[in-house]
């Protein structure tokens, strides 16, 4: 008798910690569904579960004063998408998500929408899928999916996720994207509104076993379970492999793709207990914009070595801030105001087989070309070739270069100390550039839509559009205005 009593017991008690051990967190969110930020959760509060465990998504602190919504890889932590990477939300606050046919990540009172999935609101359930991807389905045979966080990456992709033209890796501190073009994938410098990007990096598709042909249809990339990211039109063989370290030895391994702070790309595969390098696209430490900076020159040693374009006391940074519209037409300018001009022997440029030239005859020739034109920061000339190169962007991956190589920069005057100052003479000489710079306003304007878009429409980005700056710890360039871009000091410091 007593045998079996302390049996019931036992079962109980066994019973008790299963269930107390059991993950509360559901698979499976329904209509109707509403769940709360809890801050007790110090870093990570799971609300939704894949089947198999390893997945989840939840609330993820952010530099310890903010939020996002995250799917987490839980045996490393780490965050395989983010919701509003750019923007996060206050962890603060009364935060929380819900499901009615779209997920929403607002206030409790709903005033403020932080993100909310861009689909219309006639989702029944969201799940996480073992793939790590979070799906809106509409129930149904079969069941068709409304959105997917595949479609919408932040910095990583991983394993069978279908990384389209469509998409844009950002980095998390928004510097740096990684896109498709018809046939190659590439790496870029972001400047944010009003400004072009720089690309600096490129891998064109090899199409050895496949071939892609223009106006078949988009080119996808896609990361294979054998270690490789293949470049696809449509399934079969790929039109190229890019191979990892491990490629066909045969791992069943998890694997990513992240593009790092650093704007390097990089592939990993997890060990069950930690992520394994496998794969770095840039090797040559000039090639990467994060390692010497804007307005640096990059010399290529053992250790590369950074110095400045301009012997600036400030670092290397008298800002082009775009001014350069006036040239042309602004009295002030024409009397050398606005901007200042530096020229350089033996400079050269890290990604200059990438980047647009013009053949001219002289290296005046170039020089004028580029200060005639209100969207050239800065060109080189390689008198030996002839080729002048010029950039639309801040001045970004200068190296050293031979002797025949000759830089021109265009760079902002600044007047001892008060760079930083608001005058109102800047608020007009911006307000003439945006009706002069026509162009760079329409490009600006055409990415801060695609980001809007991609980040979902209407998303409501809490009214920090119109207020400039972005609140979170990540400058958002993109969502920032004019204003705080020519007169914070967001761009990167080498
Ligand atoms: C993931 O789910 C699919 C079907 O939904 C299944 O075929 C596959 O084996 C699962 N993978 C893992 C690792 O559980
Ligand atoms: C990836 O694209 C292929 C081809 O369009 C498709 O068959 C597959 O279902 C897609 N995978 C995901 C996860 O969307
Ligand atoms: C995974 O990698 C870590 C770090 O290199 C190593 O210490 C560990 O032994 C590896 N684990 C397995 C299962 O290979
Ligand atoms: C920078 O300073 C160094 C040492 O003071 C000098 O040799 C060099 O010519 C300067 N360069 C420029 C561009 O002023
Ligand atoms: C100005 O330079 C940009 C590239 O820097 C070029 O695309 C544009 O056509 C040029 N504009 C004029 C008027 O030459
Ligand atoms: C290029 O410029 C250098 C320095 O001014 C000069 O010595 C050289 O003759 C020039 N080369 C050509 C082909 O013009």
């Amino acid at each position: 008798m007593m045998k079996a009593i302390l049996f019931l017991f036992w079962i109980f008690l066994t019973h008790v910690a299963i269930t107390l051990a059991a993950d509360p967190v559901t698979k499976e969110i329904q209509r109707g569904f509403s769940a709360k930020h809890d801050d007790s959760y110090s870093q990570f509060q799971p609300l939704l579960t894949d089947p198999t465990g390893v997945f989840s998504l939840g609330f993820l602190r952010i530099d310890s004063n903010f939020l996002d919504l995250a799917v987490l890889h839980l045996p490393s932590s780490f965050p395989l998408w983010r919701a509003i990477p750019a923007n996060p939300a206050p962890w603060t606050g009364t935060i929380s998500l819900s499901f009615d046919g779209t997920l929403v990540l607002s206030d409790q009172k709903k005033s403020t929408v932080f993100w909310s999935a861009p689909s219309d609101s006639t989702g029944d359930r969201v799940l996480l899928l073992n793939s790590s991807n979070l799906q809106i389905q509409k129930t149904g045979n079969p069941a068709s999916v409304l959105w997917q966080s595949f479609d919408f990456p932040s910095n990583t992709i991983v394993e069978n996720q279908n990384f389209t033209s469509y998409a844009k890796l950002l980095s998390t501190n928004q510097q740096f994207s990684m896109s498709l073009g018809h046939n190659y994938f590439a790496l870029y410098i972001e400047f944010g509104k009003g400004s072009n990007s720089a690309i600096y990096y490129k891998h064109t598709a090899l199409q050895a076993k496949a071939q892609i042909v223009e106006g078949k249809g988009p080119t996808y990339a896609r990361i294979g379970s054998e270690g490789f990211l293949g470049m696809y039109q449509k399934e079969g063989p790929p039109a190229d492999v890019l191979s990892f370290d491990t490629f066909n030895r045969r791992y069943q391994v998890f694997y990513r793709m992240t593009l790092g702070d650093d704007g390097n790309l990089k592939a990993y595969y997890w060990n069950n207990s930690a992520w394994m390098l496998d794969y770095t696209a840039i090797t040559e430490p000039c090639d990467l914009p994060s390692t010497c900076g804007s307005y640096s020159i990059c010399r290529s040693q053992e250790q590369p070595q950074c110095t400045c374009l301009d012997n600036g006391t400030n670092g290397c940074l008298p800002m082009g801030n775009g001014n350069f519209c006036m040239a042309s037409g602004d009295k002030e300018n024409a009397n050398g105001a606005g901007y200042g001009v530096l020229t350089r022997q033996g400079v050269d440029l890290a990604n200059k087989d990438l980047v647009d030239f013009t053949t001219m005859g002289s290296l005046e020739e170039c020089h004028s070309t580029c200060e005639k034109n209100c969207t050239c920061w800065g060109a080189i000339y390689s008198n030996t070739t002839g080729k002048c190169y010029m950039m639309d962007y801040p001045i970004e991956m200068v190296i050293e270069g031979d002797e025949s190589k000759f830089g021109y920069f265009k760079l902002r005057s600044v007047e001892d100390g008060d760079e930083k100052k608001e005058s109102k003479d800047d608020k007009v000489k911006v307000a003439l550039l945006v009706i002069g710079c026509g162009i760079l306003a329409a490009a600006g304007g055409f990415v801060a839509y695609r980001i809007w878009e991609r980040r979902g429409r209407g998303g409501g980005m809490g009214g920090s559009m119109e207020d400039g700056l972005a609140p979170g710890p990540y400058k958002d360039l993109a969502a920032a205005s004019f204003k705080s871009i020519e007169l914070s000091d967001s761009f990167r410091k080498p």
